[in-house]
């Protein structure tokens, strides 16, 4: 199910299955939905899923899968618009494909795609392409990582010494057949579409705006609202995902500083929002959990701790494995 998911920078993808088993209906509102993967689980367990997020990355797959009524889907017919030939086209990629951080040919066909997706009529179908070309570039470029960058200048370059890593060889892959990386990659994004009898809705504003307006909302007033905003104290989104908001046409983002700071903006979101009657927050970083529970418990006295499995919290089993671990990040539940 979260296949056709873009990755996301603290992204609840092993949590979500516990985090919607604490909620109840008929509306799941995901206040900063991120990659999506809380608002997919919540949309696959039958709630009417209204999401939000800032961050024009995220409006992709809001619109584009979460928005999905189940019908639209990527197929053959969509990459014959995509790879038209488009004298408007930009080079936004294959600039970075200059400075060695992603792989040109895989560049040049993004490039293209960007200009011509404008020519599909249909919104939903149009974000859910956009959404594959976030993808393609996500899963292509190196980012974060030190050996993939080496890996795709080597390849840009055409330098035939660079040791054969598996790194270097996927690149080497990707880059000799861009249009099989970009359509394989696209067609996984379906294996996330799905309906669900409900008209499930993507709002992109602040979250604390979202919350507010949400007291008029059908559903709300019995629903859930799930909160997981950037942490205090660590990397924040605006630096991560800046190119990938500039690509869409946007600045990067300035609204998850107020939440960097400390755990103020977010105890304002938990005062707004008293019309739910349970609020499930995702929260840490180098924040002490009973310091910021009992500020959530100054406005929810009922609000508690939900017991993580470490196997929830990370991947490396070193660490799952070890009794003194401790984890940077709790769940609340917390019921009014
Ligand atoms: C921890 S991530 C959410 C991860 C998500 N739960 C997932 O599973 O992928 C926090 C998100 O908050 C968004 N954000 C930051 N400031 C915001 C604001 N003021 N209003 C709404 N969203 C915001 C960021 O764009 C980011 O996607």
């Amino acid at each position: 199910m979260y296949s056709g998911l873009l990755s996301c920078l603290g992204g609840k993808r092993r949590l979500a299955s516990l985090i919607v088993y604490h909620a109840q209906g008929p509306v799941f509102a995901d206040a900063f939905m991120g990659g999506g993967s809380v608002s997919l689980y919540a949309k696959a367990a039958g709630f009417h899923v209204l999401a939000n997020d800032l961050s024009l990355r995220s409006g992709a797959t809001g619109h584009g899968i979460i928005e999905n009524p189940g019908d639209i889907l990527v197929d053959e017919s969509d990459f014959a618009v995509l790879f038209e030939e488009n004298s408007q086209a930009g080079d936004f990629w294959q600039k970075k494909a200059d400075e060695g951080r992603v792989l040109r040919p895989i560049a040049r066909l993004v490039d293209l795609a960007a200009a011509n997706v404008r020519k599909i009529q249909s919104p939903t179908r149009r974000y859910l392409l956009q959404h594959c070309a976030l993808k393609v570039m996500q899963e292509t470029a190196g980012f974060s990582t030190t050996t993939k960058k080496a890996s795709i200048k080597a390849v840009n370059k055409g330098d035939k010494k660079f040791p054969q890593s598996d790194v270097y060889l996927r690149a080497m892959k990707a880059a000799s057949r861009p249009v099989q990386t970009f359509t394989t990659t696209a067609l996984e994004v379906n294996h996330s579409v799905f309906g669900n009898g409900h008209n499930n809705t993507y709002y992109s504003m602040d979250a604390l705006e979202f919350v507010k307006r949400s007291a008029a909302w059908h559903g709300a007033k019995q629903g859930t609202l799930y909160l997981d905003p950037p942490y205090p104290g660590v990397k924040i989104y605006s630096d991560e995902y800046a190119e990938f908001e500039e690509f869409l046409g946007g600045k990067p983002l300035e609204g998850d500083l107020q939440y960097s700071k400390g755990p103020e903006a977010i105890l304002e979101v938990v005062q707004a929002a008293d019309h739910f009657p349970t609020i499930l927050m995702s929260y840490g970083g180098k924040t002490a959990p009973s310091t910021f529970l009992k500020k959530v418990q100054e406005i929810r006295p009922k609000a508690c701790l939900v017991k993580i499995p470490p196997q929830r919290h990370c991947r490396h089993t070193k660490r799952k494995n070890d009794p003194g671990y401790v984890a940077n990040e709790m769940l609340i539940h917390a019921p009014r």
